[in-house]
């Protein structure tokens, strides 16, 4: 006989398809008639419209009340009030029912992400493009891969990556926008203040600390941290609020880009931060012979890296992304995978996992 036990029961294996909570604990399920094998169920839903994700997650759940004898079901979908949205964001934040997200916890010294900050002296020498298209390369390996567009003023990540989806808001509290399997969050997604003068001192350091803190992250691996450039205000913010975070530094091949590269290095090294590495980008044309004409200059980078006491982890050539390789060619800036560009991104996950997540598994073993 079906119950409203065995009926909640099963509900629990469904997951609200953004928050991927299940949606009992998420007080999703309002109401629950059972006549014989017929059930009839009221439903609220975090907000309206997401109907791509809607009919998935009918259809699971369908699924698993046949698996315990339903023969007709019927649903009903609300739109949660402002109140229960309200109750929901509180619960969420209190991480009460956060078994596999971290709420809050993203800051907190045990936190098993890492944190990588990708800085340069120099504005304009592809530090968004090798965040971008890292945060990809992770996620194409199946890491779990957040990304926070720190370039308050000048953010470029939602254009780059072709995000033209706005982040879901339960009162005060936002989810990341996922594309091509990376959590993003950026200004970008707001509405843009009518004063941009507010947006100077604390107001800047107040929108970076929500971006941690008011921000529903998921469990990550990796976080990526898009600087803005120069060694200015947002990076010392970054450094004080994640002591612990990793440094990427990007030149270029010019020897006045990475004599400015090494302030930001020199800078890491001073707060006592790990250096991953320079990566040099636009370092040479590819040539259609296969040959690699370095038109800037060639050991810039090598230089750098040896003036830091830390490696060149790879050379990106100069070259646009094949748009045509992606379904949604507006993503000016994510290099497919299997393209030049791609499979240097591809060694450049690699060598920071080795860096990173590696050494973490093997002193565990240890
Ligand atoms: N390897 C490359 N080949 C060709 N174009 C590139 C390459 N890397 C970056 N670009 C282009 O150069 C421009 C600057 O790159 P990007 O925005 O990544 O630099 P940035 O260091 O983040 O700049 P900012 O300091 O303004 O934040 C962009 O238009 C980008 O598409
Ligand atoms: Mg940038």
């Amino acid at each position: 006989m079906l119950t409203k036990g065995k009926v909640l029961r099963a509900l629990k294996q469904v997951e609200e398809p953004d928050l991927r909570q299940n949606i009992v604990d998420l007080n999703i399920v309002k109401s629950i008639k059972i006549k014989r094998k017929n059930i009839d169920l009221d439903l609220s839903l975090i907000t309206q419209g997401y109907s791509s994700k809607k009919a998935n997650f009918e259809e699971k759940i369908k699924e698993v009340l046949s698996s315990i004898g339903a023969k007709s079901i019927s649903l009903r979908f609300n739109t949660m009030t402002k109140k229960e949205q309200a109750d929901l964001a509180e619960k969420l934040k209190g991480s009460k029912i956060a078994s596999n997200t971290q709420g809050p916890s993203l800051m907190n010294r045990n936190s098993q992400t890492t944190f990588i900050a990708v800085s340069s002296g120099k504005g304009g020498v592809g530090k968004s493009t090798v965040t971008v298209n890292l945060a990809v390369a992770l996620a194409n390996q199946g890491w779990r891969v957040g990304l926070i567009d720190a370039d308050i003023y000048g953010y470029s990540v939602p254009q780059m990556m072709g995000i033209t989806e706005k982040p879901l808001m339960i009162d005060s509290l936002t989810l990341p926008v996922e594309k091509y399997g990376v959590k993003v969050i950026s200004m970008g997604f707001f509405n843009q203040p009518e004063e941009p003068v507010m947006w100077r001192g604390p107001m800047l350091g107040k929108t970076l600390r929500y971006f941690f803190e008011g921000v529903y992250w998921p469990k990550l691996d990796y976080m990526l941290i898009d600087l803005p450039p120069g060694t200015g205000d947002i990076a010392l913010d970054i450094h004080t609020m994640l002591p612990r975070s990793k440094d990427i530094i990007v030149s270029t091949p010019q020897t006045t880009a990475s004599h400015i590269a090494e302030r930001a290095g020199s800078m890491a090294i001073r707060n006592k931060r790990e250096l991953i590495g320079v990566v040099e980008n636009m370092s040479y044309l590819l040539l259609a012979t296969g040959e690699k004409e370095y038109i800037f200059g060639k050991n810039g980078a090598t230089e750098l890296a040896n003036s830091l006491d830390t490696e060149l982890l790879v050379q990106v050539p100069i070259g646009a992304p094949n748009h045509q390789s992606f379904d949604s060619n507006d993503a000016y800036a994510v290099y497919h995978s299997e393209s030049v560009h791609g499979e240097i991104f591809g060694e450049l996950a690699d060598k920071v996992i080795l860096k990173t997540s590696y050494s973490k598994a093997v002193q565990e073993v240890q």
